[in-house]
């Protein structure tokens, strides 16, 4: 069985949906060229160094840092490993712990996670759920990693005060490199506030390469260390991140599945009013990576000004769905709302587990149909009849089929979606790599904060 996941455009074509809604051949004709000179831009500005995010995968000596550190710390018996970062700094480790670890894992024993602790990213600064993590996370028992490329950003620095605060009463100062690690700027290219923390207590220190944005580093430390640290398959990650690069090495549209995927949205949205993107995974374990992708699609290509430096207001909007579970929530929307979506449907093939229906409640002939087949064909049924109903209401869909979820599939569908991105931002001619929005508001935040002077 391959291992390689599946784009098909089919079902966002104008002979599917109508050209009112869907992209015509000529449409695809004629954005090729452009697809291909943008290549070019971005395979020379790779080969400049000035995105690094096409080559984590490639760094052996990262990821034997990061590994070695690991199986350091594990020996050590932590019940517990805190993420305390957010953004592009957490939302990668949710979706890789999500799609690549058992359901409910923080529920299963030590022994049943393989002796790996359990895993509590935090990603917000909600005082009562913050408290009750530092209850259940006693620091005698956790590790906790900070991650900030910049080491100034007020949550996760607020976080990280409250964790030091709370290690140092409890354990002492000394104690401090045996329950933190920093993940953050390289020393020397760029400062961060997060190095004289290091300093002053001689702590484990991870460094994001200065050209990865925060967004775009799921495969540097920032979400390699907690990986390592829950005991995920690593090599495999790296060889699903070497597969599908390979794969959108060619400039070619029609052969090269991120570029497809960016053109058919940049079409959809510019051309055929999708001005929102819906990303529904029928799998609960890649429903993280929709929330992982909405924020690679809103922080990258909403953009006020153009690379020309024109305002153009750039972007689609975002939406993470379920399928099925909301099937039963967003569907009528979807089919009968206004018809400015389009959706990317992500499939699973086969499942790791089977669930057999039994033969019960034999008295209720109502219910024949379900006895006897399995959850894993309901699912299917389910994905196929949300398709043809949003074709029959002249919905485009964008399908993406993953043979199974493991490692190699998880790295491929999220190294595409960083291409496709980088791809998208080309297409719409805007800077896919800053956040000045963000920024300012970090901005602002800091200065609310800071005591007024008389
Ligand atoms: O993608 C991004 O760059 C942002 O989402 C950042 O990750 C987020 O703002 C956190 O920034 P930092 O890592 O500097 O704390």
């Amino acid at each position: 069985m391959t291992l390689d996941i599946k784009v098909d455009i089919s079902r966002c074509k104008s002979v599917a949906v109508g050209a009112e809604h869907g992209i015509a051949p000529a449409e695809l004709r004629e954005i090729a060229p452009r697809v291909e000179a943008a290549h070019e831009i971005l395979a020379q500005e790779r080969r400049d160094g000035d995105y690094g995010f096409y080559d984590l995968y490639k760094a052996a000596d990262v990821f034997d840092d990061v590994e070695n550190a690991a199986d350091a710390f594990l020996a050590k018996g932590y019940d517990n490993l805190v993420i305390l970062g957010i953004g592009g700094s957490a939302l990668g480790t949710t979706a890789l712990v999500t799609a690549l670890k058992p359901p409910f894992y923080n529920t299963l024993t030590k022994r049943s996670r393989g002796g790996h602790p359990r895993i509590f990213v935090m990603d917000n600064i909600d005082p009562v759920s913050f408290r009750q993590m530092m209850r259940v996370c006693q620091p005698k028992k956790t590790l906790y990693n900070v991650i900030s490329k910049s080491g100034s950003t007020a949550e996760t620095v607020t976080q990280l005060l409250i964790v030091v605060g709370a290690i140092e009463k409890k354990l002492g100062k000394d104690a401090v490199k045996d329950h933190l690690v920093v993940t953050t700027n390289p020393r020397g290219e760029a400062k961060s506030l997060l190095h004289p923390v290091t300093d002053h207590y001689g702590l484990t220190e991870f460094a994001v390469p200065l050209n990865v944005g925060g967004r775009f580093s799921v495969f540097s430390p920032v979400g390699m260390f907690p990986a390592a640290m829950l005991g995920m398959d690593i090599e495999g990650m790296r060889a699903g991140c070497e597969a599908m690069d390979r794969r959108c090495s060619t400039p070619s549209l029609m052969e090269n599945p991120a570029y497809l995927r960016a053109a058919v949205q940049y079409l959809a949205d510019t051309r055929k009013g999708k001005v929102m993107s819906v990303m529904m995974p029928y799998s609960d374990a890649l429903r993280d990576a929709a929330d992982w992708y909405r924020q690679l699609w809103a922080e990258s290509l909403g953009k006020r000004v153009s690379l020309d430096g024109e305002e153009v207001y750039a972007g689609q909007t975002p939406i993470k769905a379920l399928g099925v579970t909301d099937q039963h929530s967003q569907v009528q929307l979807y089919r009968e709302g206004p018809n400015n979506k389009l959706f990317n449907i992500i499939e699973v093939r086969r499942f790791e587990k089977t669930l057999r229906i039994p033969q019960a409640l034999e008295s209720i002939p109502e219910f024949d149909y379900l006895r006897g087949a399995s959850m894993n064909k309901l699912m299917a049924a389910e994905v196929r009849a949300t398709m043809d109903a949003l074709k029959e209401s002249v919905r485009p869909v964008s399908r993406v089929v993953l043979p199974r979820v493991n490692a190699h599939t998880v790295a491929q569908l999220l190294y595409m979606l960083e291409v496709e991105t980088a791809m998208a931002g080309r297409l719409y001619n805007v800077q896919t790599f800053n956040q000045p929005g963000v920024e300012e508001g970090k901005r602002i935040a800091r200065a609310l904060m800071a005591p007024k002077s008389e």
